[in-house]
C-alpha cells in the first residue's frame, strides 16, 4: 500500500474544512510546480489557537496533511504551532512516499504563513528567520 491508513482517512475524512469568517489570521501559500494551494484560518484567544481550519485545493496528500497539521494545532499556544514541521505532520500520518514530501512542507508553510499574518495584524515582533522555509 503505498499511502498509510491514516494517510487515506484524513484525505477521505478531512478534519477542520472550512473557512473561519470572522478569523484573526489567515495564511495562505502554493506550490508553483503542483499548482496545489492551501489556506489555514486561525481563531486566537490568549494566544491561544481555539479554532483552526482549511481549504485546499491540491492533490489528496495536501488533503491529509492539511488535516492533520490543523489537528496537531488545535488547542495549542501560537509559539508551540509556530513549531510544527512538516516530519512531525508526516510522521503523524505513518509516512508519506518521498515524492509527496512536499505536499507536508506545503501544509506547514500554510500553517506558518496563518501565524506569521498573526503577528503582523497584532503588531507583535518576530524573528523573520521563524518564517524563512514558507512555500510559496
Ligand atoms: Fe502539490 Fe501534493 S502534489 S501539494
Amino acid at each position: 500500500m503505498l499511502y498509510s491508513e491514516k494517510v487515506m482517512d484524513h484525505f477521505r475524512n478531512p478534519r477542520n474544512v472550512g473557512e473561519i469568517e470572522d478569523a484573526d489570521a489567515i495564511g495562505e501559500v502554493g506550490n508553483a510546480r503542483c499548482g496545489d494551494i492551501m489556506r489555514v484560518y486561525l481563531k486566537v484567544e490568549n494566544d491561544i489557537i481555539v479554532d483552526v481550519k482549511f481549504m485546499t485545493f491540491g492533490c489528496g496528500s495536501a488533503i491529509a496533511t492539511s488535516s492533520m497539521a490543523t489537528e496537531l494545532i488545535k488547542g495549542k499556544p501560537i509559539s508551540q504551532a509556530l513549531e510544527l514541521t512538516n516530519q512531525a505532520v508526516v510522521e503523524a500520518l505513518d509516512g508519506l512516499p518521498d515524492y509527496k514530501l512536499h505536499c507536508s512542507v506545503l501544509a506547514e508553510g500554510a500553517v506558518k504563513a496563518a501565524i506569521k499574518n498573526y503577528y503582523d495584524r497584532n503588531n507583535i515582533p518576530y524573528d523573520p528567520e521563524a518564517f524563512k522555509n514558507i512555500a510559496d
